[in-house]
C-alpha cells in the first residue's frame, strides 16, 4: 500500500424532509447566494423546500448552470456575487452546478484572478464556504473536493480542484423525477468512477479492493431496479450513498488510480456535447480492451469477484468480463460505440492531437497519450 492522508471535511445530512436543516446548517448572518440548474428544482419541489429552510436568511438565487458548466455562464454568477458581496454558496442541483459553484467560491475568494485562470492552475484551494443539496447521484461532488469546467468558446473541458462541501444535503426522495437517461449516466458514471479506482495494479490494498467490488455489486444489483422504478425510496437511497462513496476519497487509500477513461470522455463532452456517463459507457470498454495485458491481473479478479466468471482460460474469462460490462451499458439504454452515439470518426484524430500537444500522460501507469487514445477510441468505432 502506497502512503497516504486521508481527510474528508464534509458533513453528510442523509434522509427524507432533511432539506429543512439548512436553516441550521447555515449561518444566520450569511449573505448566501443560492445556485441552481436550469429548473427541475422548481418542477420537483426542491426549490420550495431550500426556499421555506432558508425564509430567515439573507440569500439571492443564480439560475441557469447548465450541464457541464461553462465558465461563460459561471462568469455572470462570479460577476453578481461579488456585486452582492456574497460569503457563502449553496449550490442546488446536480454535479454540474455544484461543480460550477466550486469554481465560483474559489473565484470570489481570488476576485483578481480571472477564473478561467483559475481552472487551468488546476487548484485552488482558498475559497469561500459552500455546500449542496445534491438532486443528481452520479458524480461525487457532494463529498469531494473535484470540479469540471467547460469553456464552450474552446470546446475544453478541465478538471479543477478546490474545497469540499462544508456539508452535503442527500434527500432520495428528490431522485424521484430522474427522467431514465440521466439514471443511466448516473449509474454508469458511478460504475466507471470504481473502475478508475479499482482495475490498475493488482495486490496494493485487499481492503480498498473489497469495498470498490462491493459498490460495483450494489449498482449491477440496483441498476435494473432503479430503471424500472425510480420512486422506490430504499432503493434510491442505496443509489444515492452509493453514488457518493464512489467517489469520496475512501476507495483510494494507498493504491494507484486510472482516470484515462475519464479524460477521454471528457475530450468527447467537450467536441461533441455528449452527457458525461454517455461519454464513459462508450470510452471504458476500450480502455479495458487496449490496456488489457498491462490491468489482466486485475481484469480476472474482476471476472471472478464482480461477475462470477470462473470457468475457462484466462483470455476466455477477461474478454467475457469486457463484453459483460458493455452489455451491462447497453442494458441500462447506452450506446457503446461512437458510431450507435452519432460521433464522427473525425474526432478520433483531435482528441490524439490534443493530448499529443499537451504531452499528456494519463492512466495508473502514465502511458496514456494521445497514440494509446486514439487506439482506445479507433477501437470504438
Ligand atoms: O439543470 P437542471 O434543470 O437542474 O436539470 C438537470 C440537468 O439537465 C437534471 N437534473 C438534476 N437533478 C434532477 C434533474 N432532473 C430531474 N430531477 C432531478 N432530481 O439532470 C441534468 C444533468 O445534470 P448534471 O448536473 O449535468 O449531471 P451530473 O450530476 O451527472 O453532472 C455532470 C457533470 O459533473 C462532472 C461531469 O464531467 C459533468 O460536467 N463530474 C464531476 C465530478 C466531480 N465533481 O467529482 C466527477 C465526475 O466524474 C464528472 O466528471
Ligand atoms: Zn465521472
Amino acid at each position: 500500500m502506497k502512503n497516504f492522508e486521508y481527510c474528508n471535511p464534509t458533513r453528510l445530512v442523509f434522509g427524507k424532509g432533511q432539506i429543512a436543516k439548512l436553516s441550521e446548517l447555515i449561518p444566520m448572518h450569511a449573505r448566501v447566494m443560492v445556485t441552481f440548474g436550469g429548473g427541475s428544482a422548481k418542477r420537483n419541489g426542491v426549490y420550495d423546500a431550500v426556499k421555506k429552510a432558508l425564509q430567515n436568511h439573507n440569500f439571492i438565487e443564480f439560475w441557469g448552470i447548465e450541464p457541464n458548466p461553462s465558465i461563460e455562464t459561471l462568469r455572470k454568477a462570479i460577476e453578481l456575487g461579488i456585486d452582492r458581496r456574497v460569503d457563502f454558496l449553496l449550490a442546488v442541483g446536480g454535479g454540474s452546478v455544484l461543480d460550477g459553484t466550486k469554481l465560483i467560491a474559489a473565484a470570489l475568494a481570488n476576485p483578481s484572478i480571472d477564473p478561467w485562470q483559475l481552472v487551468l492552475r488546476g487548484r485552488e484551494t482558498n475559497s469561500i464556504p459552500f455546500a449542496s443539496v445534491m438532486t443528481l447521484p452520479a458524480t461525487g461532488s457532494e463529498m469531494n473536493s473535484g470540479a469540471v469546467i467547460s469553456r464552450r468558446e474552446t470546446q475544453e473541458k478541465r478538471s479543477f480542484y478546490s474545497n469540499y462541501p462544508q456539508f452535503s444535503i442527500l434527500d432520495p426522495t428528490v431522485t424521484f423525477t430522474l427522467p431514465p437517461h440521466q439514471l443511466a449516466c448516473g449509474l454508469t458514471d458511478i460504475f466507471v468512477h470504481v473502475l478508475e479506482q479499482y482495475l490498475t495494479t493488482p495486490g496494493q490494498s485487499r481492503p480498498m479492493d473489497r469495498w470498490a467490488e462491493g459498490l460495483m455489486l450494489t449498482i449491477l444489483e440496483i441498476a435494473p431496479k432503479v430503471l424500472q422504478n425510480s420512486r422506490d425510496y430504499d432503493l434510491m437511497s442505496d443509489y444515492m450513498l452509493t453514488a457518493t462513496l464512489a467517489l469520496n476519497d475512501m476507495i483510494r487509500m494507498g493504491v494507484t488510480q486510472d482516470w484515462s477513461t475519464h479524460m477521454i470522455g471528457h475530450e468527447l463532452t467537450a467536441l461533441c456535447g455528449i452527457a458525461h456517463g454517455a461519454s464513459l459507457a462508450i470510452v471504458m470498454p476500450g480502455t479495458m480492451r487496449i490496456l488489457r495485458k498491462q490491468k489482466w491481473e486485475k481484469l480476472l479478479q474482476y471476472a471472478e469477484r464482480v461477475w462470477g466468471l470462473e470457468g475457462g482460460s484466462e483470455e476466455e474469462r477477461v474478454e467475457q468480463a469486457i463484453r459483460e460490462t458493455e452489455v451491462f451499458f447497453e442494458a441500462l439504454g447506452l450506446a457503446t460505440h461512437l458510431a450507435d452515439a452519432g460521433i464522427p470518426e473525425t474526432v478520433i484524430d483531435t482528441i490524439a492531437d490534443r493530448f499529443n500537444e499537451d504531452e499528456v500522460l494519463y492512466g495508473e501507469c502514465r502511458n496514456v497519450d494521445g497514440e494509446v487514445a486514439r487506439e482506445i477510441l479507433r477501437s470504438r468505432l
